[in-house]
């Protein structure tokens, strides 16, 4: 019989060993009380500690959008978990701009790393080992706004849509291998980082202060809605999907 722990779930991840990219706030912080709350063991990561890494967890100070980033991660996820049952690549963000053509080059190439390659360098590293033990769960963390393109988010959207091609990708390639690779996709989330790009984005366009009010359920969106899909995509509950995109919006954007 399963043990009801807490309010959001159960105890199904007692002996996982998970690592969560950007767990120092808004929806990596979420995902990480979460797991722990359903007897995860958690390794997350960030630039730095200065947010609220839930307690209990691991962390290891990197930025994911270098090769040496990914590599510290992976070594620290070997040497603290004894390696990884389930991944979480969350860590990332956006800063808008006025028009696509003054995005500089180096924000194009930075957006690239951090909302793309990212996910798949770390991958790289963990997934061969994965592929020996024939299990495994990654779960990378996309943004609604991909199909609707805004202009001053092309360099996030662009690599976010990068992201979602070869999350499908892997997941054909690793299904054989017991392992699932899924994309969870939010909305507007009160986040720190959410909150911030809106403001940017209020500054160079005033219509957008608005937006709040157009969610169809009436609110935009906690960590914790976000973390509730993620945790269900890396149970054995959704041991039948991979390959999905499950977008958690509040029924706000358009899709497909
Ligand atoms: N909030 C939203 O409305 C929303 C909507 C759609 C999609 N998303 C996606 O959801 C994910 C989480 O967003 P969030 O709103 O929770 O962001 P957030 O509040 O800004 O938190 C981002 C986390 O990622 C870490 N991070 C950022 N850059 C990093 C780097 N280069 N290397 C390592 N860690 C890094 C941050 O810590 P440090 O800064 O200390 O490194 C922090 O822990 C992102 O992938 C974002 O694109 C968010």
């Amino acid at each position: 019989m399963t043990t009801i722990e807490n309010g959001s779930g159960t105890r199904e991840f007692v002996g996982k060993r998970a690592l969560v990219t950007g767990g120092s706030r808004g929806i990596g912080a979420a995902i990480v009380r979460q797991l722990l709350d359903a007897g995860a063991d958690v390794l997350t990561t960030a630039r730095s500690a200065t947010g609220s890494v839930p307690e209990g967890a691991g962390f290891v100070a990197a930025d994911v959008r270098t090769r040496a980033g990914a590599e510290a991660i992976a070594t620290a996820a070997q040497e603290r978990l004894g390696g990884v049952d389930v991944v979480v690549h969350n860590a990332g963000g956006a800063r808008p701009y006025e028009s696509t053509s003054a995005i500089p080059d180096e924000e194009w190439q930075d957006q690239l790393d951090l909302n793309y390659l990212a996910s798949v360098r770390l991958d790289s590293l963990l997934v061969p080992a994965m592929r020996e033990r024939r299990s495994g769960v990654i779960v990378h963390v996309s943004s609604a706004a991909v199909p609707v393109t805004p202009p001053p988010f092309l360099h996030y959207t662009a690599a976010k849509a990068a992201l979602e091609n070869y999350s499908r990708g892997l997941a054909s390639e690793l299904a054989p291998f017991g392992i699932r690779v899924n994309t969870v996709t939010p909305g507007r989330v009160a986040t720190p980082g959410g909150e911030l790009t809106r403001e940017q984005w209020a500054q160079l366009d005033r219509t957008q202060g608005e937006n709040d009010t157009i969610v169809p359920l009436g609110r935009i969106g906690q960590p914790d809605d976000i973390a509730h899909a993620v945790l269900f995509l890396m149970s054995d509950r959704a041991s039948w999907l991979t390959g999905s995109n499950l977008v958690v919006d509040g029924g706000e954007f358009p899709r497909g």
